[in-house]
């Protein structure tokens, strides 16, 4: 891992309450969630590697919607000690390890998806970004998928379009081309005020060939599912008219 590498994701120390604060987020909700879970489809009994867990979030999800083994990996230390200081006190049988792009160490062949939420945009070039599909292709069983989200180099920079969702997007001026498209990101959901988190905003031209290249096919951008009767329809209308990320789903040919 290099320098810019590991700032990028040594960002989230001490950051595990600020996500679990923002995961209860509506956006979060009604909408993220509800969208993943339609693109992971039928759980049930699979062995899935939540790539990035954070605070577990997922993790703990996956357990309780039916999957069997569940293994949340983060690159930041404080974040897997807040997860497993959840399981300790609400033991679900989820581990966590601290790994980084070196994965799958151990894990080779043994999972049936590999989950990637807002982790592809912590990844600071080319190079790393095809390092880790390939490396996720590692993980899975023949014909076992990766889900990920990740943010769409599409986003204006118009920072306040967000806020309602409890994040406001800025977007660096960079020249046409640039690529991962550098953006920072403030959480504002509820009382949290995190400022200028730095992500790397990559085209679906490039998701789709990096996933080639590392051996995956039946490439699938999922449309966002929303959970009905929570929020206001009204609510929804500039995040599905302007959307901040691509979610998409593949198999391990
Ligand atoms: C925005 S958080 C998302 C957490 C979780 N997936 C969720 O949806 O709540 C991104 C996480 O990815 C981790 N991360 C960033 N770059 C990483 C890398 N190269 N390898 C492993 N984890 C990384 C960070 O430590 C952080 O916990």
């Amino acid at each position: 891992m290099n320098a810019t590498q590991h700032e990028a994701h040594m960002q989230f120390d001490h950051l595990g309450e600020t996500y679990d604060i923002f995961g209860r987020s509506p956006f979060r909700q009604f909408m993220e969630y509800p969208t993943t879970f339609a693109a992971m489809g039928d759980i049930s009994g699979l062995s899935i590697l939540d790539y990035g867990c954070g605070s577990g979030l997922y993790t703990r999800m996956l357990k309780r919607k039916g999957a069997n083994r569940c293994v949340g990996v983060d690159a930041t230390p404080s974040m897997i000690e807040h997860a497993q200081g959840i399981e300790k006190s609400t033991a679900l049988g989820a581990e966590y390890v601290v790994m980084d792009d070196k994965f799958p160490q151990g894990f080779e062949g043994a999972f049936d998806i590999v989950l990637a939420v807002y982790v592809l945009p912590f990844m600071t070039d080319v190079e790393q970004l095809e390092a880790w599909f390939r490396n996720s292709t590692k993980c899975l069983r023949p014909g076992g998928r990766l889900v990920a989200v990740s943010g769409s180099s599409d986003t204006k920079n118009d920072p306040g379009y967000f806020q309602q969702y409890g994040f406001r997007l800025y977007k660096d001026e960079a020249p046409e081309g640039t690529e991962p498209h550098p953006c920072k990101l403030d959480l504002c959901y509820d009382t949290l005020d995190n400022k200028g988190i730095q992500t790397y905003l990559w085209t679906k031209a490039r998701l789709e060939d990096a996933s080639k290249k590392a051996g995956f096919g039946d490439f699938e951008w999922c449309e966002p599912v929303i959970k009905e009767g929570k929020v206001d329809q009204s609510f929804w209308e500039p995040v599905l008219s302007r959307p901040n990320t691509y979610t998409f789903r593949c198999t391990l040919l």
